[in-house]
């Protein structure tokens, strides 16, 4: 059993196979944090844990009970308004206007696997042989509220996910202001506070600094994860590095208002919090109805962030993606936005189509235009029929043309969005988010459509499933390319107001949730003006997302390096484009813009009828090449190497470097970029990781043969000098330089 209760103490031990994750119900009636850390021996008592000193100047559970100080006390759950003065994880609001709740541990329960939720993407353990799930349940016998905290343990990931669950039995309405889906209260605040950050085409590069008094957070109020912050941070030791030092990561299976907070207290300890953001949430049940958190994952690691991220894919892969698609190659393709833009028609995106056959690409996805009479962003979005101008023949001719030439076909839809000028706005302008007799906030001349109402989800569902049934659809690009402004619902009574930023993401799930069931062999990609909804809860639906709008190599490196922290390279869209570079205007070299997108699900976005003959030459080698190597790039062991943000082991990010290693780690490829020459460059070595220490491999089919050990601790040498003809065609700056490594047999 990974967890062990003791009856009499009420003791609960989550042991994951490096971890241990320990709580125990307390005097009065509540959870109490003991540990979460390295794996520990499972004991009738920890009193050491639970001690604790009676403090001045702070209040007390009861008078009887001077020592018992709830401000003093690590919980797992904690209200508020009964002498914790630290946020809390939750705040109901009764009718009568008071804030304070009693909740009262009543039992446990102990399951095998993992259940899903209703509603919401979730983890889930569907063989039962993996994970164990316990439940708690608690009780406001006063306010006849019960509440159910959810732990499932993934041992072999070291991850546990959490939940928590209300449920009124009262006959008044109460309301919950805020609801985590998790708390940790850890005994210090000695860590470092990791959390990646950025903008539009500058998404999730990594920020750290020390945690200090106070509150640190991320979050976001854009009815999106956003590009702005993620919600996944680390909580690490400072001198933990990639390879050693303990780590915390939280993430939460949510696409929508986020929270991810560390607090640290007067007695420096440390308060994380993670879940919905408060603002602009608010969840009133009635008599009967009930309130699911999304999840929250928690994972620990005490050698290391890369250990971290590699534990985070595997869980990932085999507990959240759809499990058609965990393990499956994912397709080349090509997308034609950067080579068109809206100006298009049948014959021009089959010339498209039958360069990128050429070359070996899989899959056609048409991207942006095709629909209404969109030619240009002002127009159409909500009319989901084939444009008669670019396709007289319709959409499904062009889509055979492309099956025919034995390739896929993808389309792009923008499912959450309308245009006035529309024939959808024509017929339900009451659709659109807005508040009456206030003005509409456009974002890229475009407004969002009402998804807590279930007949405007109903009325997309299906106008896209005849397109999908029309086209035979292969794969679904879905974006999502404004935040939301003026959030209000005319379907919703006052007092509902303030649940609509959740009711909004519980339709956007409920479309997929139809979709992905319906059409089960459509690969969804999920995009949000490039990676502004590259979270946990559109991977449960979509396996792979794009990660940025920003496609120029040099950019991406930072960008891909950032989010592999919390994503696997499987999720990663990584595109190809022309130079110079459409967001940067930097020119690159073919190879490199190659080699950084290897690292992810692979594709090319640029005319590719336009391209030299030699640079078509080139694409069809880089096309094979990732077919050769394809299951390695996507679901290859990840290690970062080298990183290309400046701090830590005094990286100046000119230099970054990664790696991905085989399950039988009898194969390696490894990417080392440099941004910018430097002459008479200093001497340096690349330091490979993840090889077996006792094999021999040959590094790019060199004839010495080097053993594992020599190649991780030693390291390879790296030449500087710059290739004479090469340089003649091309600056030598922004050079990746490629190294593959294999077992001799
Ligand atoms: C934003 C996406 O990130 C792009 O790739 C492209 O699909 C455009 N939207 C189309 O409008």
């Amino acid at each position: 059993m990974a967890i062990a209760v003791e009856e009499k103490r009420q003791i609960f031990h989550l042991q994951g196979d490096n971890f241990s994750y320990i709580f125990h119900v307390m005097e009065n009636g509540e959870l109490g944090q003991l540990y979460c850390g390295k794996k520990i021996h499972t004991k009738s008592d920890y009193k050491n844990l639970a001690t604790r000193e009676q403090r001045n100047a702070t209040t007390a559970w009861r008078l009887d009970k001077p020592d018992f100080q709830t401000d003093v006390l690590k919980q797992e759950y904690a209200g508020f308004g009964k002498g914790d003065f630290r946020v809390p994880a939750y705040q109901i609001i009764f009718t009568d206007g008071s804030r304070i709740s009693d909740f009262k541990y009543s039992g446990y329960e102990i399951n095998q696997g993992k259940n899903r939720l209703h509603g919401l993407p979730c983890a889930f353990e569907d063989s039962k042989d993996d994970a164990e799930t316990l439940t708690l349940f608690f009780e406001d016998k006063n306010a006849q509220i019960k509440l159910s905290l959810n732990y499932s343990l993934f041992p072999h990931q070291n991850v546990i996910v959490r939940s928590a669950e209300f449920i009124n039995n009262s006959s008044d309405w109460a309301a919950l202001s805020m609801a985590f889906s998790a708390q940790l209260d850890l005994p210090d605040c000695r860590y470092d506070f990791i959390h990646f950050s950025g903008s539009w085409a500058r998404e999730r590069h990594l920020v750290r600094s020390r945690l200090r008094p106070g509150l640190q957070s991320v979050g976001s109020l854009r009815t999106a994860s956003s590009a702005q912050h993620n919600p996944f941070i680390m909580l690490a030791r400072p001198d933990a590095t990639e390879d050693a030092g303990e780590v915390l990561g939280f993430n939460l299976i949510y696409s929508g208002n986020f929270l991810s907070q560390a607090e640290v207290d007067q007695f420096a300890t440390t308060r994380v919090l993670v879940g919905i953001n408060p603002q602009e949430f608010s969840w009133t049940m009635r008599q009967g109805e009930t309130f699911q958190t999304p999840e929250c994952v928690i994972s620990y690691s005490a050698s290391g962030m890369n250990t971290l991220s590699q534990q985070l894919a595997k869980f990932y892969k085999k507990h959240l993606v759809p499990a058609r698609f965990a393990e499956k190659e994912r397709p080349i393709l090509i997308n034609n936005w950067e080579a068109t833009y809206f100006d298009f028609d049948e014959a021009k995106l089959l010339t498209i189509a039958e360069k990128a056959k050429e070359v070996g690409i899989e899959l056609f996805v048409l991207d942006d235009g095709w629909f209404g009479h969109r030619d240009d962003d002002t127009a159409s979005l909500g009319d989901w029929f084939a444009d008669k101008k670019k396709f007289p023949l319709g959409l499904g001719h062009l889509s055979e043309q492309i099956h025919k030439m034995r390739l896929k076909f993808g389309l792009w839809f923008e499912p959450e969005m309308i245009s006035i000028d529309s024939d959808l706005y024509k017929e339900h302008p009451d659709w659109v988010i807005h508040v009456p007799d206030r003005a509409m906030t456009p974002g890229r001349n475009q407004f969002v459509l009402d998804f807590s109402r279930k007949e405007v989800v109903d009325y997309i569902f299906t106008m896209m499933s005849k397109v999908i049934e029309e086209t035979k659809l292969d794969y679904i690009k879905w974006d999502m390319n404004r935040h939301i402004t003026e959030i209000f619902s005319t379907a919703l009574p006052p007092v509902a107001q303030q649940e609509m930023p959740h009711l909004y993401i519980l339709g956007v799930y409920d479309l997929y949730e139809r979709l992905t069931k319906k059409f089960s062999e459509v690969l969804f990609e999920s995009c949000a003006s490039g990676g502004g909804r590259f979270d946990l809860g559109m991977m449960y639906y979509a396996p792979q997302a794009w990660t940025s709008d920003d496609t120029d190599a040099v950019e991406r490196i930072m960008i891909q390096y950032g989010t592999s922290y919390g994503y696997p390279q499987s999720m990663m869209g990584a595109h190809v484009s022309a130079v110079p570079n459409g967001q940067t205007g930097r020119v690159t070299p073919l190879s490199t813009r190659a080699s950084v997108a290897y690292f992810g699900v692979f594709g090319y976005e640029l005319d590719i009828t336009k391209l030299p003959a030699e640079e078509l030459a080139e694409i069809k080698e880089q096309v094979s090449f990732y077919k050769k190597y394809r299951r390695l790039f996507q679901f290859g062991k990840f290690y970062r190497i080298e990183s290309p943000f400046i701090g830590k082991n005094n990286t100046d990010g000119n230099i970054a470097s990664w790696q991905v290693v085989s399950e039988d780690k009898k194969q390696a490829i490894a990417c080392r970029c440099q941004i910018l020459n430097h002459a008479n460059a200093p001497y340096c070595r690349i330091y490979f990781k993840g090889l077996l220490p006792d094999q021999k491999y040959t590094v790019n089919g060199s004839t010495e043969e080097f053993y594992g050990d020599e190649l991780m601790n030693a390291g390879y040498f790296v030449t500087q000098t710059i290739d004479a003809v090469e340089h003649a065609k091309r600056s030598a700056d922004f050079e990746a330089k490629l190294f593959i490594i294999q077992a001799v047999d």
